[in-house]
């Protein structure tokens, strides 16, 4: 397919878990030590994306923009990506899921700065959310699993692996 996609970045809540700084680093391949508070909306050309399909990246700032803005941006994305720190633990369960028949990445940022995992803790919200299609830990600062991030988020659009509702649950 030729198709545009979305990958939408996105949090709120907890602001500075490192949205901004994570598409600059799968931009610029090197981690930028100042960032804006919103990165512009970059189109990745089809040639360079595992998927072979051109890719745009929407940042989301609620200092920029109001929830009514990031309503309008989850209704043209494809996918989200939800994202928190693994430092702050106790902030998960705080974290928003937008309310949407779209796929959910839940990217755990700043692995850098902790040993452990923070699995534990995320598996029930999996568990609870079947929106949601993975889950990835990843650093912003030494680059690690941010292009299999952006390569899980096109992957879950083009081959989701479960239906994004169980009709059971509706019943
Ligand atoms: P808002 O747009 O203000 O909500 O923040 P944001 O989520 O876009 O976070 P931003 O990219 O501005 O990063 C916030 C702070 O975290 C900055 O000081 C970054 O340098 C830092 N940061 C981002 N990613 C990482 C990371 O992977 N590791 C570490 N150690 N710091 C990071
Ligand atoms: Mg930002």
């Amino acid at each position: 397919p030729h198709m545009s996609r979305n990958v939408h970045v996105l949090n709120q809540c907890e602001p500075k878990v490192g949205k901004t700084s994570l598409i600059m680093s799968l931009v610029g391949e090197e981690f930028p030590e100042e960032v804006p508070l919103r990165a512009e909306e970059i189109t990745i050309p089809a040639d360079v994306t595992p998927e072979k399909v051109p890719t745009h990246i929407v940042d989301y700032s609620e200092n920029e923009q109001t929830e009514e803005a990031l309503k309008e941006e989850i209704i043209k994305a494809n996918v989200v990506c939800v994202v928190y720190d693994v430092t702050q633990e106790e902030t998960i369960d705080k974290v928003f899921f937008p309310v949407c028949l779209i796929p959910i990445i839940l990217v755990g940022n700043k692995s850098d700065l902790r040993s452990g995992s923070s699995m534990e803790t995320i598996l029930p919200i999996m568990n609870q959310f079947s929106e949601i299609e993975t889950c990835v830990e990843c650093s912003a600062k030494n680059l690690k699993n941010i292009s299999e991030l952006f390569y899980y988020a096109q992957k879950a659009v083009l081959h989701p692996t479960a239906p994004l509702y169980d009709p059971e649950d509706k019943q």
